[in-house]
This record gives C-alpha cells, sequence and structure tokens, in this order.
C-alpha cells in the first residue's frame, strides 16, 4: 500500500482482531509512525496486532478500555493523547459482537442493548472527546476520523440482525455525517460501511449464508478484513485532504442481478 503517512499517529479502536487488526496492520505496512491497539479483553489478540504492527517498523503500544464506560473513554482519550502527543487518525472501529460467543444467546432486547451501548453511544460520546483533543493540537494537513458502518443500514435487511444492525449502524453513519458538517475544515471524517467480510461469523456461518454473501457481491466473494483496510488507509491518508463526509461501501458492489449473471 502506498501512502503519505509516514510520521503520523493513529489509534485504531477494537484492533485485537477481525477488521481492526487488518487495519492497524494496513496503517503500519503504509508507513504510520506510532500507533495505538485499543482492545477491551482480548489482551493476547491486541498484542498480536501490535507485533505485526512493529514488524512493519511502526513504534506500537496497546490501550485498554470499555467503550460503554465512561471513565474508560475518558482514560482512552487522554492516555492516548499523552502518549502520541498529535494523533492524526483515529479508527471508531471497535463494535460489540452479538454473533459469537457468549452474547450470541442472549435475547433482541440485550444485543440490542450492547450494540446501542458500544456501537452508537459510547462511540459517540468518545469522538466528541477525541475532536476536542485533535482540535487542540496544529497539524499541517486537517486530522481525521473514520467510523465502521454497514452497507445495508440504511437499505435494510430482514431478521433480528438486520434490524438490529440496522439500526445501530445507520446511527452511527448519520452521527458521522453530521459531524463531518460539525468539524470542517479543522478535522475531515468519513465512514466505512464494510459489506459481507469474513470475520469470525463468517468463518463459521452456514451454507446459506455463505452462498448468500458470495452471490450479494458482484465480486462474487466474501470481502476481507484486508479490504476494508485498504479504504481505511486512503481515507486517513493526510493528502486526501479533500476528502471529507464521505460514506464508502466496500462491499465488492451490491448485486441488483440477484443470483442471474452473465456468465451463468
Ligand atoms: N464483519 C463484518 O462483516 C462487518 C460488517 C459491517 C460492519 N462491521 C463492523 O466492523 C467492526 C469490526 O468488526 P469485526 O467483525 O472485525 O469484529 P471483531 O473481530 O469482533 O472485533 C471487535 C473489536 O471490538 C472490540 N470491542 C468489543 N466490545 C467492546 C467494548 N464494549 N468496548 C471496546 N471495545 C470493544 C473487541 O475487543 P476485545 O475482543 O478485545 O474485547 C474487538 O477488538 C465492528 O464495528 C462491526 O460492527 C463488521
Amino acid at each position: 500500500m502506498s501512502s503519505s503517512l509516514s510520521g503520523t499517529a493513529a489509534v485504531v479502536s477494537g484492533a485485537s482482531s477481525g477488521i481492526g487488526r487488518a487495519i492497524a496492520v494496513g496503517l503500519a505496512e503504509s508507513g504510520l509512525a506510532r500507533l495505538i491497539v485499543h482492545f477491551r479483553k482480548n489482551s493476547e489478540g491486541a498484542e498480536e496486532t501490535a507485533e505485526m504492527a512493529r514488524s512493519h517498523g511502526c513504534e506500537t503500544t496497546t490501550l485498554t478500555g470499555d467503550l460503554s464506560i465512561a471513565a474508560d473513554r475518558e482514560h482512552l482519550c487522554r492516555e492516548a493523547f499523552s502518549r502520541l502527543g498529535v494523533i492524526h487518525t483515529w479508527i471508531h472501529n471497535a463494535g460489540a459482537d452479538v454473533l459469537t460467543g457468549d452474547a450470541a444467546g442472549e435475547s433482541f432486547e440485550q444485543k440490542l442493548d450492547r450494540l446501542w451501548q458500544v456501537d452508537v453511544r459510547g462511540t459517540i460520546l468518545l469522538a466528541r472527546e477525541v475532536a476536542i483533543e485533535m482540535r487542540r493540537k496544529a497539524t499541517p494537513l486537517p486530522p481525521s476520523m473514520i467510523f465502521i458502518g454497514w452497507d445495508q443500514a440504511c437499505e435494510g435487511m430482514e431478521g433480528d440482525a438486520g434490524m438490529m444492525f440496522g439500526s445501530t449502524k445507520a446511527s452511527i453513519m448519520a452521527f458521522a455525517s453530521s459531524f463531518a458538517q460539525t468539524l470542517a475544515p479543522q478535522i475531515r471524517v468519513n465512514t466505512i460501511a464494510p459489506g459481507w467480510i469474513q470475520t469470525s461469523w463468517g468463518t463459521e456461518t452456514s451454507g446459506y449464508w455463505d452462498r448468500r454473501a458470495r452471490q450479494q457481491s458482484l465480486m462474487n466473494r466474501w470481502g476481507t478484513p484486508q479490504d476494508v483496510a485498504r479504504a481505511a488507509v486512503y481515507l486517513a491518508d493526510p493528502q486526501n485532504s479533500f476528502l471529507t463526509g464521505q460514506t464508502i461501501a466496500v462491499n465488492g458492489g451490491w448485486n441488483r442481478r440477484g443470483e442471474e449473471r452473465a456468465d451463468d
């Protein structure tokens, strides 16, 4: 990946696995100088991500915090700025996992509460604190924040997953649009809306969802965390200083042709 990230510093929230890890490593590969890998409880995963980033010459430390807890958000923000000084990019990637592990067995209401507390409320309140600090530190080109939405959030998908991820991810996408309007021209704000990305749920899912994920992408495959990371590197690049208020769907292009393909 080629970009102008050299000499810059970033925080990636939720970087102990999946998409967050790929973004952290993608930024490091692209010349990022200093990085904070945020995690909640998977310290081993966070350290693995940090090692991967260090192997690309990026000075990396880890920092824990639960985004649903105010004291943790305050600590994360304060400690990140104290360690890095200036932060050029903050990627708000952390999201509650309600599909695998213990949470998978919870009720719709419990899952919705988790998503709301972490992906929406916690992320919004943290981002507002980060913006205050970013505005205090001068950078030659505007620093940026990147949010993670979902490509189907506003279009709709049937079932509980569609209703809970749709309502929460559409909320954070809407917040990011207003945040971009609020913070310009000092801070750029963009959103990535991933489609079917093969992280932990995608590797264990049924044949039905596997086929459906492939069919719904014009590229006829699952997306990878690295596909999302490439978009994040592009949006984070300070040279792309005319890019704000945008949402990029990283979904291989939505297949409006149904199951029929030209080569079928
Ligand atoms: N995978 C997809 O197809 C897809 C599609 C659209 C959007 N997304 C979004 O992309 C983001 C990353 O997804 P992923 O699939 O890579 O998920 P993942 O592997 O489960 O990673 C989620 C990350 O968020 C952290 N996290 C979870 N709860 C937290 C909390 N309460 N406070 C702070 N951090 C917390 C986790 O930390 P610990 O593990 O250390 O606790 C982990 O680092 C999420 O926002 C997700 O909604 C994913």
